[in-house]
Parts: structure tokens; C-alpha cells; sequence
């Protein structure tokens, strides 16, 4: 079975694509790499053996789109990573997220409506939530005032992707509420690669270990929470991958009890980041040099998951602790500066 997987040669994508390909799935990748680098192939074949069909262009262009799926009629799923999603980019750049974001989705919709069964995976986020007031977060909390127009572009691509379902019984769909995806394939051969200064903690964190960087800057030690640090649910991006499979399987399986479903993707355990230090110092031995300093705008104090619903409908649960997630993450650093 053909599996067209957008974004596929980035961070969560790459790792999606060798989890198809262990399941016996067929591969397209379409990605317009600006912010990946087809160098990520070469990983993927080292992991896997099989190279995925590697296609390059850019989803806003919907003649492409159409084209694609012309050439393509027998995609039996599609798995839609591709989009920008750096929160303090969308913050200055609204009309590129909702462009890039928004527009890409509505061309992959009309062209998955037209099918006589479409399935469809979208990667959504547990932005949705803000600052939920309840934990663990369950997929019935309340989705608040998005903080960012990328927050935005996943709440409006959850409505967008629920209002088609409901007018195209054909289409079956899953959202996927990721919390913080971590680490690297254990082989090493791919990985995160962020561009430029790491906006995330655990990429920063290991760049500080290699000495890429002098000092991580710890945003805020005075929440409300036991170290004063904020808590997040990290988790191991090949679990995060998995769940991509399972979701993509119970929709090609039509064990979907409705055709638009939501899910949590999260371990179910928060960390503070004061512990995901700890966790790195204690997988690398190496002491970290950090700062704690102002809060960061916009940060949340306290975010993990009620995975129930995944573990128990879905029938996936996250396997790797923190340590080895951060374990992960330290030994693609240290392979990629060497
Ligand atoms: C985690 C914690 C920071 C960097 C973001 C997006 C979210 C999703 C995942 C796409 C926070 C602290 C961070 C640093 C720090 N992305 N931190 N020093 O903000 O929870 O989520 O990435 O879907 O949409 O919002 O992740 O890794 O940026 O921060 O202290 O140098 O680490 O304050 O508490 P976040 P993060």
C-alpha cells in the first residue's frame, strides 16, 4: 500500500516514514525542503534499505497538488507533517503560517475528496489546549484562544479537516495531538536537525553539551510548579512515529468509530525542565551549564497528557522514558558534530 507522507524528510516526518517502511507500507515523500535537506534520504535508506519515493515541490502550488494526485491515484493514506511551526516566526509572520499552513491543507483535502475512500493522518499539537486547567490534559478539554497564529493554524486546521468529514463520509480522518516530541532514531542516521539557534529546550540542551552553545538559559524558575520550572510531556519521537502507523492502520482497517477522530500523543508524564537537565546530565555524564532567567512570553506553565484514550482506543502507548529519549538525543548530537 502507496503511503504519501508531506514533509516526510523533516524531524517527525523522517521518523514517520521508517516506521512505514518496517510495516511493509510504500513510501512517496513530498517535501519542498525548507527545512530539511534530502541528505535526510540517505538516513532513512541506512535505517531501512528501501529508499521512499522523493518528490520536491511546494504544496502551495495547487497544479502540483492536482498533478501529484493525478499520477498517484492509488494512495491508500496520506500523512500531512508539512508546515511551518516555529511559534515566535508565526507571531511575525502571520499570513505565511495561514498561507503555508491553512492553504496547503485545503488543496490536500480537495484532492483526498475526490477519492472514493481517503484516509488521512494531520499532525496537530497540544498548542490547541493553552494552558489547560485540569491535568492531565484529556482530548475533551477545552481548546482555548490560540497564543500564536501557528496555535491558530492547527485549532483551524482541526475545524477545517472536521467540517469536510462531516460533508465527505469518504474521507476518514485522525488529528494528532502531539506534546513535546524529543530524541532521535537510535541508529543515529537521522535526527533533529533545527536551523540556527534551537528554539526548543532539549536541541539547545545537547548543542550546550557538544559546546555549540555557552550557556542554556532556563526561561523562568518562579512557576507555580515543585522547582519552579515549567512542565511538559516529552516525548521520544519514534513513539511519537509509531502512533502514526497505528492511527494510519486503524483508518485503512475502517476501525475508526467515527471519520474525524482526535487523539493525545504524549507519554502521560510531565517533566520539568529542570529534570530534563538532570536527565541529560545523567545519559552524558557531562555537567550542563545553564542560567535561569526571565520567563519566556507566551510559555505555558504545565502541559501532559491523559493518554486513556490512545492507550485504549487507539491502542498505542508510549515505550521510552525520558532518559532514553534524552539518550537518543545526546548520541545524534554527537554523531552530527563529529
Ligand atoms: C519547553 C520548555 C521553555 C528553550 C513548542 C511549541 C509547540 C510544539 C513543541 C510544534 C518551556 C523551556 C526552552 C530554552 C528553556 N511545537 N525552554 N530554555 O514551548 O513547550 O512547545 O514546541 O508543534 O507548539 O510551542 O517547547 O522546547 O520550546 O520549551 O527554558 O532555551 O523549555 O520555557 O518551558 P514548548 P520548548
Amino acid at each position: 500500500m502507496k503511503i504519501l507522507v508531506t514533509g516526510g524528510l523533516g524531524f517527525i516526518g523522517s521518523h514517520t516514514v521508517v516506521e512505514l517502511q518496517n510495516k511493509g507500507f510504500e513510501v512517496v515523500i513530498i517535501d519542498d525542503l525548507s527545512n530539511s535537506s534530502e541528505k535526510v534520504l540517505d538516513g532513512i535508506v541506512a535505517i531501512t534499505g528501501t529508499k521512499p519515493t522523493f518528490e520536491k515541490f511546494d504544496l502551495k502550488e495547487k497544479s502540483k497538488v492536482q498533478d501529484f494526485f493525478k499520477r498517484h491515484s492509488n494512495i491508500a493514506g496520506v500523512i500531512h507533517f508539512a508546515a511551518s511551526k516555529a511559534v515566535g516566526e508565526s507571531v511575525e509572520k502571520p499570513l505565511l503560517y495561514y498561507e503555508n499552513n491553512i492553504g496547503t491543507l485545503v488543496y490536500l483535502l480537495q484532492e483526498l475528496s475526490a477519492m472514493q475512500k481517503a484516509n488521512f493522518i494531520f499532525s496537530s499539537s497540544c498548542t490547541v489546549y493553552g494552558q489547560a486547567d485540569i491535568m492531565p490534559i484529556t482530548e475533551n478539554a477545552p481548546v482555548k484562544e490560540a497564543e500564536s497564529p501557528y496555535g491558530n493554524t492547527k485549532q483551524m486546521g482541526e475545524e477545517i479537516i472536521r467540517d469536510t468529514c462531516k460533508v465527505v463520509p469518504a474521507l476518514n480522518a485522525i488529528a494528532l495531538r502531539y506534546f513535546n516530541p524529543m530524541g532521535a532514531h537510535p541508529s543515529a542516521e537521522i535526527g533533529e536537525l533545527p536551523i540556527g539557534v534551537p528554539q526548543n529546550l532539549v536541541p539547545f540542551i545537547t548543542q550546550a553539551g557538544v559546546g555549540l552553545r555557552e550557556q542554556l538559559s532556563v526561561f523562568g524558575g518562579d512557576y507555580p510548579t515543585p522547582d519552579g520550572t515549567c512542565i511538559r510531556d516529552y516525548i521520544h519521537v519514534v513513539d511519537l512515529a509509531k502512533a502514526h502507523v497505528v492511527a494510519l492502520e486503524r483508518l485503512i482497517g475502517g476501525n475508526n468509530s467515527a471519520n474525524y477522530e482526535v487523539f493525545n500523543v504524549g507519554t502521560g508524564t510531565g517533566s520539568s525542565v529542570l529534570e530534563a537537565i538532570k536527565s541529560f546530565e545523567r545519559v552524558s555524564g557531562k555537567k550542563l551549564n545553564y542560567k535561569i532567567v526571565d520567563r519566556r512570553p507566551g510559555d505555558i506553565t504545565t502541559a501532559y497528557a491523559d493518554t486513556t484514550k490512545a492507550n485504549t482506543v487507539l491502542g498505542w502507548k508510549a515505550e521510552s522514558t525520558l532518559d532514553e529519549a534524552m539518550k537518543s538525543a545526546w548520541d545524534w548530537e554527537q554523531k552530527i558534530r563529529n
